[in-house]
C-alpha cells in the first residue's frame, strides 16, 4: 500500500526577472519516505526549497501540505505547520552554545505567555525543565551531546552542520527539509549522517533532500526526482534513476562513476 500524499507541488514556476529558475514543476511527497531532488547545479533545487518554505514566492503553481496551501505563508507560518529546513550554508547562532541553540529552538515552539515567563510561575519552572530535558534528547538524536556546553563559533564544521539539524528537529517537524547536508563533510561524517537520517524517518519524519552526494542519495533515497534547467526530467526510485538516460546525460554521468569507484 502507498503512503498517503503529504506535500503536492503542482506545476510550480519560479521566475527571477527575465531567468526561470523553476519551470512547472509537479511531484508528490509521501508521508514516510525520503524524496531527494538531484541535479546540476543551478537546476532550481534551492530555489524549489525556498519557494515551499516561504522563502520567496512562485509565480505560478500550488505548493499544499496536508491539505492546506502554503503559497504566500511566511516561512515562520509554514515552520509552524511542521514544515522545516535547513540551509544550504549554516546558519546557527555562533555566540550560543549547542545546547543553547537547541533550546533556543524549542522556545520558538513554546506556549507560555510572555507574563507568566516574566513573573516566574510554577508552570513556566515546569515547561522549562522539560525543554531542558527535550533539547538533550534531541542532542543525543543527533550524537553531539558530549560537546554540548561547546559555543557554536568553536565547531568543527561537520559538527556545525548536525547542530543545525538539531535545530529544525527542536521546530518539530513533520516535513524536514535537508539542502546539501553533507556538503563539506568526510566520508565517515557522511556515513554517519546516513544513520541519522535512519533515525530521523524513525521517528515518523518524512524527508525531502537536495544532495549531490550520490552515494549518500542513492542509499537513502525511496526516491528520486531530477530536475535539469527547472524542469523534471526524471521521478523514480534510486535503481531507476542510476539507469535513466537522460538523467546519466544530464547528470550523474562522471560524478556517479566516480562515486561508485
Ligand atoms: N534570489 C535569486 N535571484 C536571482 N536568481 C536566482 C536567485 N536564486 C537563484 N537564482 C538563479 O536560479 C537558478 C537556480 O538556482 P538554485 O540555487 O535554485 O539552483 P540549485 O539547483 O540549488 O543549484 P546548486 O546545486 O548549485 O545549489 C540559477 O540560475 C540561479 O542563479
Ligand atoms: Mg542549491
Amino acid at each position: 500500500m502507498t503512503a498517503p500524499t503529504v506535500l503536492s507541488i503542482e506545476g510550480l514556476s519560479i521566475r527571477f526577472g527575465g531567468l526561470t529558475a523553476v519551470e512547472d514543476l509537479t511531484f508528490q511527497v509521501r508521508e514516510g519516505e525520503v524524496l531527494t531532488l538531484i541535479g546540476p547545479n543551478g537546476a532550481g533545487k534551492t530555489s524549489a526549497f525556498n519557494a515551499i518554505t516561504g522563502y520567496i514566492q512562485p509565480s505560478a503553481g500550488d505548493i499544499v501540505y496536508r491539505g492546506e496551501c502554503l503559497v504566500g505563508m511566511k516561512p515562520n507560518q509554514i515552520a509552524a505547520r511542521g514544515v522545516v529546513r535547513t540551509f544550504q550554508k549554516t546558519s546557527v547562532f555562533s555566540g550560543l552554545t549547542m545546547f543553547e541553540n537547541v533550546l533556543t529552538g524549542l522556545h520558538l515552539r513554546g506556549k507560555q505567555h510572555p507574563l507568566a515567563i516574566m513573573l516566574g510561575l510554577p508552570s513556566v519552572r515546569r515547561d522549562e525543565e522539560r525543554l531542558r530535558a527535550e533539547a538533550w534528547e534531541i542532542l543525543k538524536l543527533v550524537g553531539i551531546e558530549a560537546r554540548a556546553g561547546e559555543q557554536a563559533s568553536a565547531l568543527p564544521y561537520g559538527e556545525l552542520r548536525l547542530l543545525e539539524v538539531a535545530v529544525a528537529l527542536a521546530a518539530k517537524p513533520t516535513l524536514l527539509l535537508l539542502d546539501e547536508p553533507v556538503s563539506g563533510m568526510n566520508p565517515t561524517e557522511t556515513a554517519d549522517f546516513m544513520t541519522l537520517i535512519g533515525r530521523i524517518r524513525a521517528l515518523g519524519i518524512t524527508i525531502l533532500l537536495v544532495e549531490h552526494d550520490m552515494k549518500m542519495v542513492m542509499g537513502i533515497s525511496d526516491r528520486i526526482v531530477c530536475l535539469n534547467q527547472g524542469r523534471i526530467i526524471a521521478d523514480a526510485p534510486p535503481a531507476e534513476i542510476q539507469k535513466d538516460p537522460e538523467v546519466i546525460r544530464a547528470y550523474l554521468g562522471e560524478r556517479y562513476v566516480r562515486a561508485r569507484g
